[in-house]
């Protein structure tokens, strides 16, 4: 939604405010999401951490349309997304928001082309098949079109699903724990596609991880804890995923003793 009141370039991808969200169990009100507010410019790259049960998928399926919140308001580029219906949503979602989502959820028996031109069909696109091929190149697929997810390896599979998530040319990429199932090396190479989307077209990444690791490959990292943003970080020098090889496990304890006892010295245990 261009007009000549905002530029593009400054129009926040997400914009929420006092987002609250309430599940009735029974008498037992739960609140999971305890008034978050947050700006999501256009071409970040942002992770979400935080403990299990803090409200991350919650928050994430707020942001994806996928489920609206009990009070507060959201704008996704510029839509007021709380005054939109169900057929609204759902266009909205298919045209700006591609998901990835840490089991994959691919279609069994069905190649992986198909899978990507799925979301074409349902926005009514021509030329599936060339554009779907393209977006399995960006992923480094194109000697694999053919395959079934059970002919492809947990990170061959999370590509098909990025590809899919990006055939629609979206305004923004939500990815719930994308390397939760992957093996470092997956884990990597997922890493490695979704930082050159967001280097070199700019696209609006926000995912959800456990691993510190992994989160020190973004921009910006928010803490959820209990409901609440307890911390919103830049990240000065991003780790380059092409690159940058995952500390052993006894360095990064060195370094977390390091941390937390700023100052001392800690010599490595054998
Ligand atoms: N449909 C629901 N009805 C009731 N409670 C729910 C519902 N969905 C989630 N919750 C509760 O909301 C809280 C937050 O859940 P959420 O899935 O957002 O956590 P999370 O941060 O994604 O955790 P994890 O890291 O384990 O994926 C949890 O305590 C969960 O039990
Ligand atoms: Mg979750």
């Amino acid at each position: 939604m261009n007009n000549n009141h905002h530029q593009p370039d400054t129009q926040p991808v997400i914009q929420i405010q006092g987002i609250i969200k309430t599940y009735h169990l029974g008498e037992i009100e739960l609140q999971v999401l305890r008034g978050i507010d947050l700006t999501i410019q256009r071409g970040e790259f942002v992770s979400i951490m935080g403990p299990s049960g803090s409200g991350k998928s919650t928050l994430m399926n707020i942001l994806g349309a996928l489920d609206q919140p009990t009070a507060g308001t959201y704008y996704l580029d510029g839509t007021d997304v709380s005054k939109l219906g169900e057929r609204e949503l759902a266009r909205i979602r298919n045209k700006k928001i591609g998901f990835v989502f840490q089991n994959f959820n691919l279609l069994k028996r069905t190649s992986a082309l198909r899978q990507v031109e799925l979301p074409l069909m349902y926005a009514g696109v021509r030329g599936r098949a060339q554009k779907a091929r393209a977006a399995l190149e960006a992923v480094g697929l194109a000697d694999r079109v053919n395959h079934q997810p059970s002919e492809l390896s947990g990170g061959q599979q999370q590509r098909v699903a990025i590809a899919r998530a990006l055939v629609n040319e979206p305004s923004l990429i939500l990815a719930d724990e994308p390397t939760g199932n992957l093996d470092s090396r997956s884990g990597k190479e997922v890493m490695q596609i979704f930082q050159r989307l967001n280097r070199e077209q700019g696209i609006t990444t926000v995912f959800v991880t456990h691993d510190p690791w992994i989160a020190r490959h973004t921009d910006r990292v928010i803490m959820l804890r209990d409901g609440s943003i307890t911390a919103d970080q830049r990240i000065k020098s991003p780790l380059d995923a092409a690159t940058a090889e995952r500390p052993t496990e006894a360095a990064e304890l060195h370094e977390v003793l390091e941390t937390a006892y700023n100052g001392v010295k800690t010599e490595a245990v054998s």
